[in-house]
């Protein structure tokens, strides 16, 4: 409620002032004849729009990779620049020598240029990555281009980011054909007499075989160019512009891009992760409250004059539960980075249901995420310094020191390995030098330091006082029944939350490997509240029943627990491999299973942090109730 009212403010605020906007979403006025600048992005594997199409390869390539062999402008390739996240995402924008004046050459075929002496070696890559499916990415006054297809159950025309660099299975043969032809509309609104603005962008690649030179006739020949890899050949590349006058206004122009895919199976999952929500909310606070408050009143009721007082149930482990785990410096290292990866998660959510990282500013998102994570530092040092104290920790500084460091360095190893497979495999995607070294010192420059203030803070605080005291001497431990031995029950709770978000992560894993541009913010936000609230209870459920089965160490079992759903993210992340994906090199392989890792070990800090903070919460609760003589 209160967000829709900051929203509505928020809107209110940016209709009034006409010269505000966001940064990268001013539009650009061209007047007749301006230049019109187009340029080129990495070639991404992209996932054909048929019913059983699988993703072949994770593996971006420049435009200007030399085996392509595409034109080069005259002036020299010349890199644009990017923000943080764009880059870290794979985008790689260059200009190039396609030569567009607004409103001229309207329908004019016209040669780009004529490659000639493309070797076999050349032709075998072309046509390697064809087979692959790999797109064109091309960007005009930061729309990106799109190929027009139609929904075929609903006939609805929509805009598919990216065009085909060839077709394995033409009209022609089964051999791969190069398209250089691209048959190119521009769509464009005028607001007020001879200002005009770009409000769409539409491509339709073709190949056109036959001989190479003499004048080009931009109509389809009925040959596609197909590219033999035992001799040298020759590559005319064409284009034709057509401009075409559209309604669209400029403010609504992306659109017919952000479709949402279906937008009944985003309903679905939210219904379904909704019920399960009330479902074990309504469970759990029934059973909780009212076996916990009958255990209460019995426990306090009993007569203290009797000489044998039988306890039982959880009450026999109060002088346990805050006994010191084992551990006590990994866990509340985890804990601590957990708490800033969490709040870097909710402020992103806000940030893009607010609407702040709309598709025009690429690779926001990212950038997003990044500054966070950097900004709440002093979050991971805070927490983790009191929960270290409160479990009894005494080596304060190891404390600090891990917290800022530890997390950093797994996530920057991982990364630095799965680019150095991205380098040796020639991709673009491999981050640059600079841009890791941007990284390292934002980690180590800026969160660092504010990590180790917030552990100076959260050491001043001190540890939070038990409601119990901890008897000198452990308790014996019987065994737990089956389904609480550890293992499964974290195979059991994980379930839960994964139940209430395995649809909406289908479309996140979607967009994250097969680029599939994500934009359900809503979905996705109520989403992660329903697993946070979900992760929350069901710890705190086997945190009771691991009590009453007198077993103290609660602890790390509490983060496990809540971590639980990571694992079932890492198996949903394999079927997902083997029923969508057909990775045909090692290296995408690697690259896979290392993002999925990577994504996994994110989802268990967080999960088992809320597992932990709750159980904690809950712990607490629970013996400040019961009276101890
Ligand atoms: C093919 O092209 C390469 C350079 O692109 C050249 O070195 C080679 O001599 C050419 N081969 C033939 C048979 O023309
Ligand atoms: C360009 O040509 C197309 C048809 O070829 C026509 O529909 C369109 O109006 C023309 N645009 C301009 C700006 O002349
Ligand atoms: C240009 O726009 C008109 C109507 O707006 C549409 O019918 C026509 O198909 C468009 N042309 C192209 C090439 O998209």
């Amino acid at each position: 409620m209160r967000s829709t009212v900051l929203a509505a403010a928020l809107l209110a605020f940016v209709g009034n002032v006409d010269a505000f906007y966001l940064p990268g979403a001013a539009p650009h006025n061209y007047v007749d004849g301006e230049k019109v600048d187009l340029f080129v992005n990495a070639l991404t594997p992209m996932l054909s729009a048929k019913d059983d199409a699988k993703l072949k390869s994770l593996i971006n390539y420049d435009y200007y990779h030399p085996n392509f062999r595409f034109c080069h402008p005259e002036g020299g390739m010349k890199k644009q620049p990017e923000s943080l996240g764009s880059i870290l995402f794979g985008d790689r924008i260059f200009n190039s020598p396609y030569d567009i004046h607004m409103l001229k050459e309207n329908g004019t075929c016209r040669t780009l240029c004529t490659v000639e002496d493309v070797t076999g070696e050349d032709a075998k890559f072309i046509n390697d990555r064809i087979l692959e499916d790999y797109a064109l990415n091309w960007l005009v006054d930061g729309l990106p281009a799109a190929e027009m297809k139609m929904d075929l159950r609903t006939g609805e025309l929509f805009y598919d980011m990216g065009f085909n660099l060839g077709n394995d299975e033409g009209d022609y043969s089964d051999a791969p054909a190069l398209n250089n032809h691209y048959e190119i509309v521009l769509q464009y609104h005028e607001p007020s007499p001879g200002t005009y603005r770009v409000v769409g962008v539409l491509v339709w690649p073709i190949s056109i075989g036959g001989s190479q030179d003499g004048e080009p006739t931009c109509i389809d020949s009925g040959t596609a160019l197909q590219l033999s890899d035992t001799q040298n050949q020759t590559i005319r590349y064409t284009y034709r512009v057509t401009w075409n006058e559209s309604s669209i206004p400029w403010a609504t122009r992306w659109d017919s891009y952000l479709r949402i895919n279906d937008p009944r199976i985003h309903y679905f999952s939210l219904i379904n992760s909704i019920v399960i929500v009330v479902f074990l909310c309504v469970m759990v606070s029934m059973i909780l409250l009212r076996t916990v408050s009958r255990d209460i009143s019995r426990y306090n009721a009993i007569d203290l004059s009797e000489d044998v007082q039988e306890d039982w149930g959880w009450k026999l482990v109060h002088g346990e539960v805050f006994r010191t785990p084992r551990w006590p410096m990994a866990l509340s290292v985890m804990v601590g980075n957990g708490s800033q990866l969490s709040a870097m998660v909710m402020i992103t959510l806000v940030f893009a249901l607010l609407g702040f990282l709309s598709p025009s500013n690429r690779g926001s998102l990212a950038t997003v995420m990044i500054v966070f994570w950097t900004l709440f530092g002093g979050i991971s040092g805070y927490i983790s310094s009191r929960v270290y104290a409160s479990l009894g920790g005494t080596d304060r500084r190891k404390n600090a020191f891990f917290t800022a460091t530890l997390f950093p360095t797994v996530v920057f190893v991982l990364v630095f390995m799965l680019n150095f497979f991205l380098f040796t495999a020639g991709s673009s995607g491999a981050v640059p030098f600079g841009t890791m070294l941007l990284v390292c010192v934002l980690w180590f420059g800026v969160s660092a330091p504010l990590s180790s203030v917030g552990a100076y803070f959260g050491n001043k605080h001190g540890s939070i006082p038990n409601p119990v005291r901890v008897n000198p001497i452990p308790r014996q431990i019987p065994p737990p029944p089956r389904y609480l031995q550890t293992w499964s029950s974290v195979l059991l709770a994980g379930l839960l939350p994964f139940g209430a978000a395995f649809v909406e992560l289908y479309f996140v894993l979607s967009s994250l490997f097969a680029s599939r541009a994500y934009y359900a913010f809503g979905f996705l936000t109520l989403t992660a509240g329903v697993v946070g609230l979900t992760t929350a209870t069901v710890t705190i459920l086997f945190t009771y029943f691991v009590l009453c089965a007198e077993e103290y160490r609660w602890q790390w079992r509490a983060f496990l627990t809540g971590g639980g759903s990571a694992i079932w993210l890492l198996a949903y992340g394999i079927f997902y491999w083997v029923s969508r994906m057909s990775l045909d090199s090692f290296t995408s392989v690697v690259l896979y299973l290392g993002y999925l890792l990577l994504l996994a070990i994110l989802t268990f800090l967080v999960t088992g942090t809320i597992g932990f903070l709750a159980s904690y919460w809950a712990v607490r609760r629970l013996y400040t109730a019961i009276r101890i003589d």
